[in-house]
């Protein structure tokens, strides 16, 4: 029976290429968004996978969804976590709302969207926890304290969770993208953005696809013993 995967932030951006991957190779997908009912729907109707919607900032309504997914497509055997945002200021300029903010959806998403999963991978002795980490949590990043924390952060949980799963066939893995070609990196000023593109070796932005195949990597049989492990996508940009 085909497995079910679970794609948070999964409707455009770096997950849509997720939820598509992952579709391609055979899983059941389901897909999650905070807000855009607009692209969600256009990607459900382009893709046919379903969509949900919560916000992966919210321990309960995370639980609840889950549960609707499991429901309605089965035990979750892979879970990636993907839904981020950026709130930049430089650190004298950065509120203490947007600090909170990232934290929130960033970091302690990724506890509300592997904890609910984790008993029943657990149970099954089979899971693939994946979190989408960032070049930022790698390097740190101007203006970015907030985010570069929770994706540090990232790299700290699925070395944690590794150890605690291994003998449950669990593995949990990050994926670190350089500058991918989506909304998030389109919202950088255009001669910022152009200064960055200038200190990729590879001398373009990465493509979601590129961030995609990693994931499917990870998720296969294959990936069995790479556990607590990093892997680095980002044009040479920078070795962690
Ligand atoms: N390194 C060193 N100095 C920098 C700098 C950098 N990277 N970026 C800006 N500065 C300097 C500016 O030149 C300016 O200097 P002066 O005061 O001498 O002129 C100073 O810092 C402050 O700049 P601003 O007053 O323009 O700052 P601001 O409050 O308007 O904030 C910003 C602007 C938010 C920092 C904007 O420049 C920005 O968005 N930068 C991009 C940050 C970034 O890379 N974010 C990544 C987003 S994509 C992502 O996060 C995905 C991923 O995982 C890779
Ligand atoms: P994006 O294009 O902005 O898409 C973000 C996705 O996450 C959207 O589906 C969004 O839903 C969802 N989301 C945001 N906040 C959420 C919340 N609170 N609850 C549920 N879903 C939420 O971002 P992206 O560039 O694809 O980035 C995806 C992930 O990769 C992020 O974790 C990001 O930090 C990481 N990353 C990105 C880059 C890059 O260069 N793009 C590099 C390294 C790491 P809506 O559509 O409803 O808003």
């Amino acid at each position: 029976m085909a497995r079910t995967a679970l794609v948070t932030g999964g409707s455009r951006g770096i997950g849509e290429a997720i939820s598509k991957a992952l579709k391609v190779e055979g899983y059941n997908v389901a897909a999650t968004y905070a807000g855009n009912d607009e692209k969600a729907a256009a990607f459900t109707e382009a893709t046919g996978i379903k969509t949900y919607k919560w916000n992966v900032a919210d321990y309960e309504a995370s639980k609840a969804g889950i549960a609707k997914v499991e429901e309605e497509l089965g035990p979750i055997d892979i879970v990636v976590a993907n839904a981020g945002i950026t709130r930049d200021a430089p650190f004298h300029k950065m509120s203490p709302e947007q600090w909170q903010e990232v934290i929130d959806t960033n970091l302690t998403g990724v506890f509300n969207t592997v904890h609910p999963v984790w008993p029943g991978m657990r149970e099954r002795k089979f899971g693939r926890v994946i979190v989408i980490s960032s070049i930022n949590g790698q390097k740190g990043q101007f203006a970015q304290v907030n985010y570069a924390a929770t994706k540090a952060g990232d790299i700290g949980i699925v070395r944690s969770l590794a150890q605690e799963g291994a003998r449950a066939g669990i593995t949990a893995n990050a994926v670190c993208p350089g500058y991918i070609a989506t909304e998030m990196v389109m919202a950088v000023p255009e001669k910022v953005r152009e200064s960055i593109v200038a200190q990729i070796p590879a001398g373009r932005l990465g493509e979601p696809e590129e961030i995609a195949r990693c994931v499917t990597f990870l998720a296969s049989d294959d990936a069995q013993f790479i556990n607590g492990s990093t892997i680095s996508a980002n044009g040479a940009q920078f070795f962690g």
